[in-house]
Formats: C-alpha cells, structure tokens, sequence
C-alpha cells in the first residue's frame, strides 16, 4: 500500500506536475500521503530539484513585505499614486483627504522591498461575504517583476472563504485582466463611466 503510494508520488514528481500554495511557493504534499521515511527524503530531493528550476517570478520573493499603511504614510501613498495618474486605465487618489480617508475604509498596505517601498495595494470588506480589492499600484522602476501577482496572492491569502471577491479595471489594463483571470476571475459586467472619468470599466469577479 505504502509503496503504490510512493510511486504514485515518485511519478507526480518526477512528471514535473507541482501543486502550488496560496504564497506561489511549491508544496509539500509528502506529509499530506505517506509517513514513509524513505519516501519523503526522495520527494523531498524531488522537490528540491523542480524548485531550482522555477523562474525568479514564480519563486516567492523574500524581501518583499506587506506592511499595513498608517497617516504617516499619506505622502509616499500619494507619491506612488501619481506615479500612476497619467494614465486613462487607472483613476488613482490624488487628495491627500482623500487618501487619509481611504485608509480609514480600506485596509491599505505598501509594498517593500529591501526596505524601500515599491507600490501599495487595498482591499476593503463590504460585507464579511463580499471583499472589493482596491487599488493596486507598482512604482514604474518595479514593474514587470510579477509583483502585482504577489500583491493579488498576498490579497487573496487574507480572503480566504470570502464568497464574492471583485474588483473593477479598464477595459485596456490587459495586465490586470490577465493577471486576474489567471487567478480564477471572470469578467462579469462592463459598466460605463464607473469613475466620473468617462472611461468604462470591467468588473471581475471570483465566486466560492
Ligand atoms: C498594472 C500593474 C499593477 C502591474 O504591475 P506589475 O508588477 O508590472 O505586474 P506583474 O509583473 O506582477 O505582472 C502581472 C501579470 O500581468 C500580465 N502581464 C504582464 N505583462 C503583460 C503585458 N505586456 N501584456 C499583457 N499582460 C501582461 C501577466 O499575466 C502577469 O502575470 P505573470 O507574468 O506572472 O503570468 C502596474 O503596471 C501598475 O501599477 N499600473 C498602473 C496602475 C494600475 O493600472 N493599477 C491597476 C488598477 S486595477
């Protein structure tokens, strides 16, 4: 029994097939099928091998933090949303009240790494059913290095159970679509003028 276990696992390994958990990192499924010592030193080498062969995107990145933001905050919050602001994708906070207020009603986190920060990301509890995920902003130097992704997970992580989680992006923000349809998101309605802005926008949605 144990051995058909084994292989069963030894096959999954060694096919290149790997789970991943909600942090992007590989998991460990051995202790989850067999208490087999042998058996877990091979997987575990196993796993080992598949987990040098990851990109530096797909690997969890260990010098990136999520760091609740507070008042003290406002002015590199606002810093990093003009960066943004040019853009007919995104309708980003300008207003310094605005902001203060923002961080009162959502729960806003800057994003480090290595100690400097690198964009903000939000999401706000509509209901203990429903989560709205706000604002999500990458610094232009930081663009392009997945971690928009890792700020969608680390959302995600906090949501767990939450049975309707959506947010709303510009029909043109293809980065944003695709990132979130990878994530199990489906596009749900196109809604006109949604930010006084005249540009439309889509809303995305993940039901459990
Ligand atoms: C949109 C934004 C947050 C993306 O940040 P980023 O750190 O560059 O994004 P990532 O590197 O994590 O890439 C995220 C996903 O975008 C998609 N993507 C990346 N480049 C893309 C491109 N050129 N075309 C289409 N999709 C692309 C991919 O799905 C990618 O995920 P994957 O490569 O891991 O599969 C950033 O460009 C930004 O701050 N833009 C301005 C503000 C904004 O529009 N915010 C979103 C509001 S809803």
């Amino acid at each position: 029994m144990q051995f058909t276990r084994g292989m069963s696992l030894y096959r999954r390994y060694t096919s290149g097939v790997l789970g991943s958990n909600s942090r992007g990192r590989t998991k460990d499924f051995i202790t989850i099928y067999t208490p087999d010592v042998h058996v877990r030193i091979l997987a575990r080498a196993l796993i080992m091998k598949k987990e040098s062969q990851l990109s530096p995107r797909q690997k969890g990145d260990p010098n990136l933090s999520f760091i609740r933001a507070t008042p003290e905050d406002v002015d590199a919050f606002l810093e990093l949303e003009h960066t943004a602001a040019k853009s007919k994708t995104y309708s980003g906070t300008l207003d310094k009240d605005e902001a203060l207020r923002e961080f009162v009603e959502n729960e806003v986190y800057l994003i480090y790494r290595d100690g400097q920060i690198v964009g903000s990301t939000e999401l706000q509890m509509k209901s203990p059913e429903h989560a709205y995920l706000a604002g999500l902003v990458i610094h232009p130097d930081f663009r392009g290095q997945g971690i928009a992704r890792k700020a969608a997970l680390f959302r995600l992580g906090k949501l767990k159970g939450v049975k309707r989680i959506d947010l709303v992006t510009h029909p043109e923000n293809l980065k944003i679509i695709n990132l979130y349809q990878s994530l199990g998101f489906k596009i749900e309605k196109r809604i006109e003028n949604y930010h006084g802005d005249g540009e439309p926008r889509l809303m995305l949605v993940k039901e459990s």
